[in-house]
């Protein structure tokens, strides 16, 4: 995967660019606060469908204009193709592939791009939804119907939230509908949940292994809101769904909200079986997240025959022994690289690289 050529207009203070990146490493260098993030946000948006740093579009869009447009020209099982962004401040935003309007889930199914940033780290540390958000943004992916079923449920579900919040006395019968609905999608996420988790768990924990030399080891539980039996089918998981459900609605009624599903479920990610997030040091919790996105990377290979472009925002900063190993890792192969940072790492790069420097939005140089 690879992007040959990105134009920019309008996109953060990005006002118009027009840029052919280094076909490896992009050294994306400057100032704080100069568009260093923005850059590598318009190349993650031309690749993953979505921002990294934002849920909402119209963010991305220049404070003095209505609407914005990314294009990329990117190259992917040696053949290319355009990819189009358009962003609007009223209106949703439109992708399209060599002019065909597509929707997003076509598109970037797989995403085409992983990111490492500094926000990462919330994966291990954050709130439940954190996890739930790297599930559905960037594991899901890997499988088709994942993005479609995600669509529909979160859908569903806010409408079987607002029917709960009436609250009437007819609310039982009414409802029926939505509970099977609910039921279907949300037994589906979380059936492909488990058995991603379960076919990227083979590269996770040989990374973590090799991350720490392998003194420690990594494991995970998939905490439902559901009483899952381990080995449970998709036909399993939908049964046992409709059946909480069923016997849950007076509950849910009274605290007028889904309480079981996809969307209340939680991983836990345990360093020799204790738990990452309580008893991790910050190194420890690192190397977690680290080695995710390493066999992230794996695992696209190993379907795509393909590296990810990679997007790495500020992974400079406090590099430790293990961290910097990691990020060794990270920038082995021969997959695009687009990385920031503002202080001179050229050193760090032996070939087959770019420096470029950001100023108030455009950028200079391309220089070995
Ligand atoms: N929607 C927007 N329109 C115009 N400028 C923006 C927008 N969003 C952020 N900026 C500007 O972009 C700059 C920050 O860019 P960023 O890429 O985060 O900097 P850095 O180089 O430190 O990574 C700030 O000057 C900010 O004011
Ligand atoms: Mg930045």
């Amino acid at each position: 995967m690879r992007i040959q050529r990105i134009i920019l207009e309008n996109f953060r203070n990005y006002r118009g660019i027009d840029w052919s990146p280094h076909s490896r490493f992009n050294i994306i260098t400057g100032d704080n606060a100069q568009g260093k993030t923005n850059l590598l946000e318009a190349v993650f948006f031309c690749t993953a469908g979505r921002s990294f740093r934002t849920a909402r579009d119209r963010e991305i869009i220049n404070w003095d204009k209505e609407e914005c447009q990314a294009r990329a020209v990117v190259e992917m099982n040696r053949s290319s193709r355009e990819i189009e962004v358009s962003l609007s401040k009223s209106q949703r935003t439109v992708f399209s592939v060599n002019g065909l309007k597509k929707s997003r889930g076509k598109i970037f199914r797989p995403c085409l791009a992983l990111s490492f940033t500094p926000l990462d780290l919330d994966l291990i540390r954050g709130a439940p939804s954190e996890r739930r958000k790297w599930l559905d943004l960037e594991l899901g992916p890997f499988d088709y119907d994942y993005i479609y079923n995600l669509e529909k449920f979160e859908r569903v579900l806010a409408q079987r939230n607002n029917l709960l919040k009436k609250n009437n006395s007819q609310l039982a019968d009414g409802i029926e509908p939505w509970n099977e609905q609910v039921v279907h999608y949300g037994s589906r996420l979380i059936y492909s949940r488990i058995n991603l988790l379960k076919n990227l768990f083979p590269h996770l924990r040989k990374v973590f292994g090799d991350l720490t030399s392998g003194k420690e080891d990594i494991s995970f539980n998939y905490l439902s809101s559901l009483p899952l039996e381990k080995g449970m089918g998709q036909k399993e998981i939908e049964d046992l769904y409709g059946e909480i459900v069923r016997k849950s609605i007076a509950e849910e009624i009274a605290r007028q909200q889904t309480l079981f599903g996809p969307h209340r479920d939680d991983l836990i990610f345990m360093i020799n079986r204790t738990e990452a997030r309580k008893f991790g040091s910050r190194g420890q919790q690192r190397s977690v997240v680290l080695a995710l996105k390493l066999s992230l990377i794996k695992f696209f290979l190993e379907e795509y025959q393909e590296y990810p472009v990679l997007v790495l925002d500020d992974v400079f900063l406090e590099l430790d022994s293990s961290r910097r190993r990691g990020l060794d890792r990270l920038l082995e192969g021969e997959g695009q690289v687009f990385i920031t940072s503002n202080s001179e790492i050229k050193g760090y790069f032996s070939e087959d690289s770019r420096t470029y420097r950001v100023e108030e939005g455009k950028l200079y140089g391309g220089d070995r």
